[in-house]
């Protein structure tokens, strides 16, 4: 071993290529997303979610009788034993859901017959059951921490309208369905983000597809990543009202804090999906008379755009999770459990990524654990090590 300086600039991989992936790319600098080849614009307007994660997970949208199996084993999935939500109405009712869900995700796994089976088959499988039950499990928790009991699925239901369902206990309006329905495709997979590395990085140990999906989560709940759209709620709440925004975004940025739900790892220019979430927002704002939430936001975005560019940094623009909150929120989602939406949507694309690295298919060779190295910066005591003092010798 020889002595260390300490030279490794920690990047957080930003552009370090890790591995080839089939599943979806990112161009930050043109802000172009694309699912297997297909731009996320056409996908957000044509697709469904149902179809987005048939195509996530098979290379290929269905034809119509795949497409008609594919949702009919999602419908038959939505459904889980007793010991599952037994165990998670034992849990503080003040208990973070995103806590309950990574909590609940190996839950799932030991309710699955075929947790040990390797086989593509079997993992595919696997997938939909996960696809299916993890909005079943964020709208379960929602009611029991408000007294209720959670809902049976409604199969006459599309996946986004059953999971308001099940949350709300009403049928929920066509429109707001549908629009739902396109903020599930529009998350559904996004490259090598820190919760799919996670998923994958979980993943290449041969652990099962449970194990990968609560690491996900866990990753998925920080504010710099999905936790943001719960952050940006918080921070629209605190906005209701403020009759001075740029003198609030001065003094955020002047207090060295960031303007949640800005600015983007790989997008230098604005995020796709934010330009779609935005007229969404104003579309829906419209017509439930709560176009102040877009108006407000489009506020914070135009001045903290321009406060940035007048300190030099151009490329931060609003991403996903800047709209989606008041897309949620006028959609009758809780600020906490926007986070939880988001991977009820993005476990489409962890459950892909998960596949794609245990069969190794992106490149067609044997896959690999990841195994990065670093830089050691602690105590250096030589070529012999440091000499171990029993306790009690020690001053
Ligand atoms: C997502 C994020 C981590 C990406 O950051 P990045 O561009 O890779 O790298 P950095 O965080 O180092 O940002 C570069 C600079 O821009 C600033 N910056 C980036 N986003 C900012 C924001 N939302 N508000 C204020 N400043 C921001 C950083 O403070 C940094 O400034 P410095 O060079 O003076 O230290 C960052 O934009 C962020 O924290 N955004 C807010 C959280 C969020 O919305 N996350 C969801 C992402 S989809």
């Amino acid at each position: 071993m020889a002595e260390t300086n300490g030279n490794v600039k920690n990047i957080g991989l930003r552009g370090v290529k890790v591995a080839d992936t089939r599943i979806s790319h990112v161009d930050g600098a043109n802000g172009i997303l694309i699912y297997r080849g297909y731009r996320i614009e056409a996908l957000a307007e044509h697709s469904t979610f149902e179809e987005t994660a048939y195509l996530l997970h098979h290379d290929a949208l269905p034809k119509p009788e795949q497409l008609a199996d594919f949702r009919k084993s999602l419908e038959e999935a939505r459904e889980l034993p007793g010991f599952v939500f037994d165990s998670i109405r034992k849990l503080p009712r003040s208990s973070l859901p995103m806590d309950v869900l990574q909590a609940s995700i190996p839950l799932l796994g030991m309710a699955d017959h075929e947790l040990e089976d390797e086989s593509r088959e079997a993992n595919l499988r696997k997938a939909i059951r996960l696809i299916a039950r993890v909005p079943m499990i964020v709208a379960g928790w929602d009611r029991i921490r408000n007294g209720h009991d959670p809902l049976p699925a409604d199969e006459r239901l599309s996946h986004a309208a059953n999971f308001l369902w099940q949350m709300t206990g009403k049928l929920p309006d066509d429109d707001i369905s549908m629009d739902l329905d396109t903020c599930l495709v529009l998350h559904a997979d996004h490259s090598f983000n820190a919760s799919t590395f996670a998923c994958r990085a979980v993943v290449s140990t041969q652990a099962h597809m449970y194990a990968a999906a609560a690491a996900g989560v866990g990753a998925l709940s920080g504010p710099l990543h999905g936790g943001a759209n719960t952050a940006v709620m918080r921070m629209l709440e605190a906005l209701q009202g403020e009759g001075n925004v740029p003198g609030w975004v001065r003094k955020e940025l002047d207090a060295g804090r960031k303007i949640m739900g800005m600015g983007h790892a790989v997008y230098k220019t604005t995020d796709p999906r934010a330009r779609f979430l935005k007229d969404m927002c104003f579309r829906i704002g419209r017509k439930l008379g709560e176009e102040h939430w877009c108006r407000l936001s489009t506020q914070i975005e135009e001045t903290a755009v321009a406060e940035f560019a007048r300190r030099g940094k151009t490329t931060i623009k609003p991403n996903v999770d800047f709209f989606s909150a008041p897309v949620y929120h006028m959609m009758g989602i809780p600020g906490d459990l926007m986070t939880p939406l988001f991977a009820v949507s993005r476990i489409a694309g962890w459950t892909a990524h998960i596949i794609e690295e245990k069969f190794g298919d992106a490149h067609g060779e044997k896959p690999v654990l990841y195994r990065p190295s670093s830089e050691y910066t602690g105590h250096y005591c030589g070529k012999e090590a440091c000499t171990y003092t029993p306790i009690e010798q020690r001053k």
